[in-house]
């Protein structure tokens, strides 16, 4: 097996691409700051992982990590140092404890935790920020990663810690992870609106969509990650009691920043996440 004791390696989960920019980002920092590093996609959780450090990047769903980096997480087998990157629509301290429970799997299995890094992405559910705003988030994210390049470069260990309102709201979100599977079995394809492309068919990342004899079945492996319908380039597929929150097609992230908006929801949060402060 190839000798990889002295490169990290970026583990990503991404539904809808947010993520795996800022990963991209960090691999290019990193390696800008001399560290041997390489890029890997989770497809399923089951990759084999022959690095001892590792950053671990994700989006936060309902206030705690994709289920599938759980299943990664619990895969893995050797101990060394661990980051995590993340990204998520709001700049709230609620979306502090998503981590966590990596945190207590990976901490049982003799990683040590040397931080996490958090960047406000636009939504790809809820609602759709603009493309103004998604290109100033992006911009702040592009300016922000080269420092906790630097930081894991130096080997620097911050502690991730939550405020217990982030701890008490992500343990009631964890329903989700019991939500998704079911609710993804209510997913529809509108056959008005479908023009046979098959893009949610070979994109879905748990392969949990099927086309045969002209229909589409959705079965009870979904973990909610949208990349199916943010991608639909119809915005044909309804996805179940969620539908209300969809958000279809990619954002447009070479608008001007500087005559992005915060609109009113949450705007005090948002201006003060780019005024490089948090709630
Ligand atoms: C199922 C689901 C749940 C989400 N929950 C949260 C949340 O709890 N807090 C938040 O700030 N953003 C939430 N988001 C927004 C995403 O975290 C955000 O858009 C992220 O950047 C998407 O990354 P990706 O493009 O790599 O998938 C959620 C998105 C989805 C699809
Ligand atoms: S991605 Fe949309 S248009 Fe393409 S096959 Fe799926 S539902 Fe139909
Ligand atoms: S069905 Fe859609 S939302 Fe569910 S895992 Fe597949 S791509 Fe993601």
């Amino acid at each position: 097996m190839e000798q990889t004791a002295n490169r990290i390696g970026i583990y990503v989960f991404s539904g809808t691409g947010n993520t795996l920019k800022c990963a991209k980002a960090l691999e290019t920092a990193l390696t800008e700051q001399g560290v041997p590093v390489r890029l890997h996609e989770i497809a399923d959780g089951s990759e084999t992982v022959t690095e001892r450090d590792l950053v671990l990047c994700y989006p936060v769903y309902g206030f705690n990590m994709p289920r599938i980096l759980k299943t990664f997480c619990r895969n893995l087998a050797i101990g060394g140092n661990v980051w995590f990157l993340k990204t998520s629509g709001e700049p709230l301290h609620l979306n502090d404890n998503s981590s966590a429970q990596m945190i207590r799997i990976l901490k049982k299995k003799g990683y040590r935790i040397k931080g996490e890094f958090h960047y406000i992405m636009p939504y790809n559910m809820v609602f759709r920020h603009t493309d103004e705003l998604a290109s100033l988030m992006w911009q702040t994210a592009k300016e922000r990663i080269p420092d906790a390049a630097k930081k894991i470069a130096a080997g620097e260990e911050t502690p991730v810690v939550a405020p217990l309102s982030a701890k008490f709201v992500s343990a009631l979100y964890r329903i989700e992870h019991w939500f998704y599977p079911r609710n993804g079995r209510l997913f529809r394809v509108d056959p008005k609106k479908c023009v046979h492309c098959q893009k949610c068919v070979k994109n879905c990342p748990t392969k949990n969509i099927t086309y045969a004899d002209g229909k589409f079945r959705f079965g009870k492996h979904c973990i909610g990650c949208v990349r199916c319908s943010f991608r639909c380039p119809t915005g044909a597929i309804h996805i179940g009691l969620i539908d209300f929150m969809r958000v279809n097609g990619p954002y447009d992230f070479t608008r001007d920043p500087a005559s992005a908006v915060p609109g009113r929801f949450l705007k005090a949060s948002y201006e003060r996440y780019f005024a490089d402060r948090r709630d």
